[in-house]
């Protein structure tokens, strides 16, 4: 982890403690994921005790302590895309990067989520990697979508 980067990045916003959360969004932007080590470093430069800066992370859902990939797969398992066929996408999705939903890959490409709706019924089953959209899933068209991200 670069210490630099995070002391620029409290620079940017300074130490007053109302601007924890922009910090935290900085740093969950650059690395995808909140690591400890930078925590720690804000804790330190702001005064801020580590507890409170770890209550604020795992409050909002947005933070993540734990690695996540590149690319963020989202598969719709709400009722409109569950009933078109959303399972059977998730579990290809799973079989074709070895991992569950929930779980990154060991090579930090992709994390895998199940979600709840993704507002946008009328087009599932419905799957969203990073920003993209991808309606009308099928399995047979996860293979071809997933090559599109490296
Ligand atoms: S239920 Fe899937 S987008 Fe709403």
């Amino acid at each position: 982890m670069n210490t630099d980067k995070v002391d620029g990045i409290i620079k940017k916003y300074g130490k007053e403690q109302s601007a924890i959360m922009s910090i935290l969004q900085d740093i969950q932007s650059e690395y995808n994921y909140l690591p400890r080590e930078a925590l720690e470093q804000v804790s330190k430069k702001m005064s801020i005790p580590l507890s409170k800066i770890y209550g604020i992370a795992t409050f909002y859902k947005v933070f993540s302590l734990t690695p996540r990939g590149r690319h963020l797969i989202k598969v719709c398992l709400g009722t409109a895309c569950h009933v078109r066929g959303a399972p059977q996408i998730l579990e290809e999705i799973e079989r074709k990067i070895g991992i569950r939903a929930g779980e990154t890959t060991g090579d930090l490409k992709f994390t895998l989520e199940r979600v709840n709706c993704l507002g946008a019924c009328a087009l599932g089953p419905l799957v969203m990697i990073n920003n993209d959209y991808y309606g009308q899933m099928t399995s047979a068209k996860v293979d071809k979508i997933l090559k599109a991200y490296d």
